[in-house]
């Protein structure tokens, strides 16, 4: 009984507890009061030059983040005609490295880059590691992808210091198993040799891996036309004793690319950002891959995710 009447008390009471309790509105009419208001606006609405700037340079930042972000999807091509000496025909290879697998580097990524390299129709690819970032739990979707790629020539890969570092350092031999399981042949300080009479020498990690180049070098033949790969370009100044093309990655171009700015903070670690480069009085070139995958953050700026695609024709 005492809950029904409660309720019945309660439908009834909000209207008399509302025009009995309710203050009255205030409305002001006063024109001198009008007029304040007018002439001078709430302190909050002033803005100085220094909020201003500061609101401005964070739509800035925002906006710049937003394109950045964008800027990791726009795949790009490079292509490139190189001339090999020792070469018996032309070749078209198609290099991929950098994807990154990983939290920023989605599974519909990869399967992207697969498709658009194979429309390439390269006879070879060859990837140049970090296939993924901290832990090999990624590798598997990225796998099933790369075992799409088509070259009738082959693919062949090294491992980056990503592959070394996932799983707490342990990862490097879940990622070479992922690779024999689809196919693609790991060249860890050997070469092996291929159609029109080019030798492809593969040189292990030099951060984080154990490359040695008089082992990797040792079946090469004088006469052999040599593709060299490799992770990091850190390796090129004694690689380029030798009269070969090596394609290395691992810089990504700096992957958030200011010019002067990003050379000066990450050419600390190399010189060998993005592009081609030379030794003086060495006859071997190299070429630096912007890669594919971000890491860290999924942000590219002014360095475009790269496919490769090298023309190589007899010297
Ligand atoms: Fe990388």
């Amino acid at each position: 009984m005492l809950r029904t009447y409660q309720l019945s008390a309660s439908l009834d009471a909000p209207f008399k507890f509302t025009m009995i309790h309710r203050k009255p509105t205030v409305l002001t009419t006063s024109e001198e009061a009008l007029d304040s208001e007018l002439l001078a606006p709430e302190p909050a609405e002033r803005i100085s030059r220094r909020d201003f700037a500061l609101r401005n340079l964070g739509l800035l930042t925002a906006a710049v983040l937003v394109q950045g972000n964008e800027e990791t999807s726009h795949l790009s091509l490079t292509r490139h005609i190189v001339r090999i000496p020792g070469l018996s025909g032309p070749l078209r290879v198609v290099q991929l490295s950098d994807l990154h697998r990983s939290w920023c580097v989605s599974e519909s990524f990869i399967a992207q880059i697969v498709a658009q390299a194979n429309a390439l129709r390269p006879d070879l690819f060859l990837l140049t590691g970090d296939f993924v970032t901290r832990s090999s739990g990624y590798a598997d979707s990225c796998m099933r992808h790369l075992a799409d790629l088509r070259a009738p020539m082959g693919r062949y890969a090294v491992l980056g210091n990503h592959d070394y570092w996932c799983d707490h350092n342990t990862g490097a031999p879940v990622i070479a198993a992922h690779l024999a399981d689809i196919g693609i042949v790991l060249l860890t300080n050997r070469s092996v040799r291929l159609g029109h009479n080019l030798r492809l020498v593969g040189v292990d990690d030099g951060h984080a891996g154990n490359p040695n180049l008089p082992l990797a070098f040792e079946r090469v033949e004088q006469e052999e036309g040599v593709i060299t790969i490799t992770h990091n370009p850190m390796l090129f100044p004694l690689l380029s004793h030798y009269p070969c093309v090596t394609l290395a990655g691992h810089t990504h171009g700096g992957q958030v690319n200011i010019p002067l700015i990003t050379d000066a903070i990450v050419g600390g670690n190399t010189r060998f950002m993005r592009g081609w480069y030379r030794e003086p009085n060495a006859p071997g070139r190299l070429y630096v891959s912007r890669g594919l995958g971000t890491v860290h953050v999924p942000l590219r700026i002014n360095s475009a995710p790269e496919i490769a695609l090298f023309d190589l024709i007899p010297a």
